[in-house]
């Protein structure tokens, strides 16, 4: 199993690509199973996640061509050949429930694995479940699967989300595009990517307005057709390696960044006392006084701050001056980073949904296990600026969620290396 040794070693300077958003292109890819003719996705990230996600399709029916190094992706799912998404590879990835609304909205059926993923909580479905039968879809749970079936196909109805789900929308706006008659989706979630899927299925030939806001409208269409669509940038990405020169110090510039794509967390730095500036490439982050204040954060659906940067923030806060509270309200174990932040000499104090980070001069290197994909890259922001060696261990879970992450560091002057063991 591989680990990442990051040593301590001053300012950063440079640029680092911003890649495709892994979170949007996980649920572009299952929208190819609503047509028969072929979605090219372009500025897809390399992940593990992305790899796992073309196996799944692949043992539904798909062919998979990647092109340019995996940059490109062309799905043609002629035919569904197989309505089974299997445990096998259901469990490697929550996500991979995004292909239940589409296959049942094409032919009627469909059988999934409730789904596995990061550690972070008990994350049901059961938002995706309701929304499918409120289509018209009879669901029954058997032996750890979804079994869905709508004979006669899905026919539009109002659905009212209790939470902003994000997965849940997206599966219902697809599954919404063949249904027959409206559908419109209340309280649904207005993440950037939400968009970006919606921008991609009017591209196949769906009828949705409203995304973006809390309700969605979709007029089902007969059939959908193939497309061409630009993954969005990746804003968790964008917004981790905003933190790497606050924490090390310097500057960086990101490129592809916009604000809007992170408006409350660049609120958030900006009561640190960091500037972000927009440059004709992308987004430069510099602190304006060299010190960094504390600042209170509660996590909140689009287009609050976003739970994903939670643990990286928390990384920033530890050496911030004075007292911040971070509150977590969208997963109810999203802070395994703090213990391992403690370890490396963080003054971090939990207590249910809220940890109160005291800052403190220096952080110290020190061995840290990665729990979830977020809480990895948060230690290796830690370590950018600890004193001595940090050695990050199973980084498999960031290789699910960062593509290229020692290189993107190293080149702006980070000593971050990769070693197998
Ligand atoms: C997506 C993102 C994830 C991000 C999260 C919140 C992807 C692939 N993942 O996850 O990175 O952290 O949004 O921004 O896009 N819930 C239910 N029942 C449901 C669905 C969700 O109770 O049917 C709960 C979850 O347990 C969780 C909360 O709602 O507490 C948020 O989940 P949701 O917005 O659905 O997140 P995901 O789509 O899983």
């Amino acid at each position: 199993m591989d680990s990442i040794i990051v040593r301590g070693n001053g300012p950063l300077s440079g640029e680092i690509p911003i890649a495709g958003a892994k979170n949007a292109a996980l649920t572009l890819m299952p929208a190819t199973l609503l047509t028969d003719e072929p979605l090219t996705l372009t500025n897809v990230p390399r992940l593990s996640d992305i790899k796992t996600t073309n196996e799944l399709l692949s043992s539904l029916g798909t062919e998979v061509a990647v092109l340019q190094g995996g940059q490109i992706i062309v799905l043609d799912t002629h035919k569904i050949t197989n309505h089974t998404a299997h445990y096998d590879i259901v469990r490697k990835m929550r996500a991979s429930i995004l292909v239940l609304g589409p296959m049942l909205a094409r032919d009627g059926e469909a059988v999934v694995s409730l789904p596995g993923g990061c550690a972070i909580g008990a994350r049901p479905v059961d938002l995706h479940l309701k929304g499918l039968e409120a289509l018209g879809a009879e669901i029954e749970l058997k032996e750890g699967y979804v079994h869905a079936k709508a004979p006669t196909g899905l026919k539009g109805a109002v659905i009212e989300l209790e939470f902003a789900s994000v997965g849940a929308t997206e599966n219902l706006l697809m599954a919404a595009t063949l249904a027959k008659g409206t559908t419109v989706i209340k309280n649904a979630a207005r993440e950037p990517e939400i968009v970006d899927l919606a921008d991609c299925l009017r591209k196949m030939g769906a009828q949705i307005s409203g995304d973006g806001s809390t309700d969605i409208t979709i007029e089902g269409v007969e059939k959908l057709h193939g497309a061409t669509h630009p993954v969005v940038t990746d804003r968790i990405e964008l917004g981790t390696y905003m933190l790497a020169p606050v924490i090390a110090g310097g500057e960086v510039e990101l490129l592809g960044g916009r604000i809007n794509l992170l408006a409350a967390f660049c609120e958030k730095l900006d009561a640190c006392g960091i500037s972000v500036t927009e440059t004709k490439r992308g987004l430069k982050v510099a602190s304006r006084n060299g010190r960094i204040k504390g600042v209170d954060v509660v996590t909140e659906p689009f287009p609050g701050f976003p739970t994903d940067l939670q643990a990286q923030m928390m990384a920033m806060l530890c050496t911030a001056d004075g007292t911040s509270v971070l509150e977590e309200t969208i997963f109810e174990n999203r802070f395994m980073h703090a213990p391992e932040l403690i370890r490396m000499g963080a003054s971090i104090e939990v207590s249910g949904g809220t940890a109160t980070v005291t800052g403190v001069e220096k952080l110290k290197g020190a061995p840290v296990m990665a729990t979830d994909l977020r809480a990895s890259v948060s230690l290796i922001l830690a370590g950018l600026a600890a004193e001595g060696e940090t050695i990050v261990s199973r980084v498999y879970h960031l290789d699910r969620g960062y593509e290229r992450l020692e290189d993107k560091l190293s080149a702006c002057g980070a000593n971050i290396e990769r070693v197998s063991e």
